[in-house]
């Protein structure tokens, strides 16, 4: 199984002085866990928001924050940036990115910021009337111009109370845009579609049949697609914190998620049904909400098309169509008789009955399928990694075209 782009990569984590640093540390985790060694570095500022005994423990050694007498290094202001495969500042305080588009090397940070010919992802955090002012617009417009990686921050609720434009962008969002910075964009200038979770299908006002389906799976090949350079819509049911560089489509019916895909699917290069699609829905909708004094209702269903057999009769030349398979018995031979009746060039099936397979867990084993090549079994793994081999395989469908 490939591995995380980040695997073996040093990472300076730069932590500057807001109160998303505790954030930081969620990242240094996820970083170390994708096998990145992370090298932290806190400003003085960033000493009043969290302390360096939590962020030394996850990251890969201590916290630097001394220019000067620095245990480490007796020239850490050149050293460590020289290092780095990647410097991530998050979170990035108004001050810290008007001292690096000044190139103003006051503390360690900033001369790793400037001493450095590693990329650079900044991740600034602050409240709305100060990332909206004139400097901060014109400070981060410089940093882009000159290559720099910027993650946009989120809105939601900021500290004080407040509302709005500025809240550090999710600790997932940061890595995957590291993972985009470092992987291979092998995707680039790909279209890929994905849907994901499982559809819903009304009773009545209220009441829906639904399946077990988190859309883990569907997300994480949307979040891996993206991380390598395609430019990604998602078809969901559900609604996850959105992968980095993808556009959402919310859906919840068999019959919506349909003409999602088929609109899709008329541009996109690469099509890939992750979702759980009810088989069966109420033929008849009850007006409002049935009332339980009426006793039992008796509820006919009736088939919901088949929304990958349509998108296989008509796929478009070149285009790659994948499907997946939940099974519970004859993984392969099930898998298979899909393949061919919907005119896949690729599925993933996995066994949703095995431990930590398939539905809601993070964790998924597949055996993959192509229609010339032998069966292809990948062992149990996270749903990033399951995802990480699916994308691959995809490419290399494209290739041998
Ligand atoms: O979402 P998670 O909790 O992460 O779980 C992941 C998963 C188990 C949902 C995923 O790994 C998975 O197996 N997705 C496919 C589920 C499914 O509906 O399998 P199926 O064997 O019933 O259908 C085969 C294929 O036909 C699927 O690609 C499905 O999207 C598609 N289909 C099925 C029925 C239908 N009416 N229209 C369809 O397009």
């Amino acid at each position: 199984m490939s591995a995380s782009p980040l695997a073996g990569k040093r990472i300076v984590l730069g932590v500057t002085g807001g109160i998303a640093a505790y954030k930081a540390i969620e990242v240094s985790r996820r970083l170390v866990d994708a096998g990145a060694h992370v090298v932290p570095i806190m400003t003085e500022a960033a000493h009043h928001f969290v302390g360096t005994t939590t962020l030394s423990a996850l990251a890969s050694e201590p916290v630097q924050t001394e220019l000067w007498h620095n245990a480490t290094s007796p020239i850490p202001h050149t050293f460590v940036g020289q290092g780095a495969d990647l410097i991530i500042v998050a979170p990035a305080t108004a001050k810290s990115i008007a001292a690096y588009r000044m190139g103003y090397s006051h503390d360690l940070l900033q001369n790793t910021l400037i001493a450095t010919r590693a990329p650079v992802i900044v991740c600034p955090a602050m409240h709305t009337e100060m990332w909206e002012h004139p400097s901060v617009v014109d400070n981060i417009a410089v940093l882009r111009s000159r290559g720099v990686h910027i993650v946009e921050p989120e809105s939601g609720r900021l500290a004080g109370g407040d509302e709005g434009a500025g809240r550090l962008a999710s600790p997932e969002s940061i890595v995957a845009a590291a993972e985009r910075v470092l992987g291979p964009a092998d995707l680039a200038g790909v279209s890929v579609v994905v849907s994901a979770g499982g559809t819903r299908e009304p009773i009545d006002a209220v009441r829906v049949i639904a399946n077990r389906s988190s859309g883990k799976q569907g997300y994480a090949v949307a979040a891996e697609a993206a991380a390598r350079g395609a430019s990604v819509t998602l078809v969901t049911t559900v609604s996850l914190p959105t992968p980095q560089g993808c556009r959402i489509v919310p859906v919840e019916t068999a019959a919506q998620m349909q003409a999602a895909m088929e609109q899709a699917a008329a541009t996109h290069d690469v099509v890939v049904m992750a979702a759980a699609v009810a088989d069966f829905r109420p033929a008849q909708v009850a007006e409002g909400k049935l009332k339980k004094r009426d006793g039992a209702p008796k509820i006919i269903l009736e088939p919901t098309p088949d929304i990958l057999a349509g998108l296989g009769s008509n796929k478009r030349v070149g285009q790659v169509l994948v499907g997946f398979a939940a099974e519970t018995d004859d993984l392969v031979a099930n898998a298979q008789s899909k393949l061919d009746k919907k005119h896949l060039d690729l599925i993933v099936a996995n066994d949703v009955s095995a431990p930590g397979v398939g539905f809601a867990h993070d964790t998924n084993a597949v055996t993959l399928l192509r229609p010339d090549a032998e069966p292809v079994e990948i062992d149990l793994a996270s749903k990033r990694d399951i995802a990480r081999v699916v994308i691959d395989a995809i490419i290399a469908l494209r290739d041998a075209r």
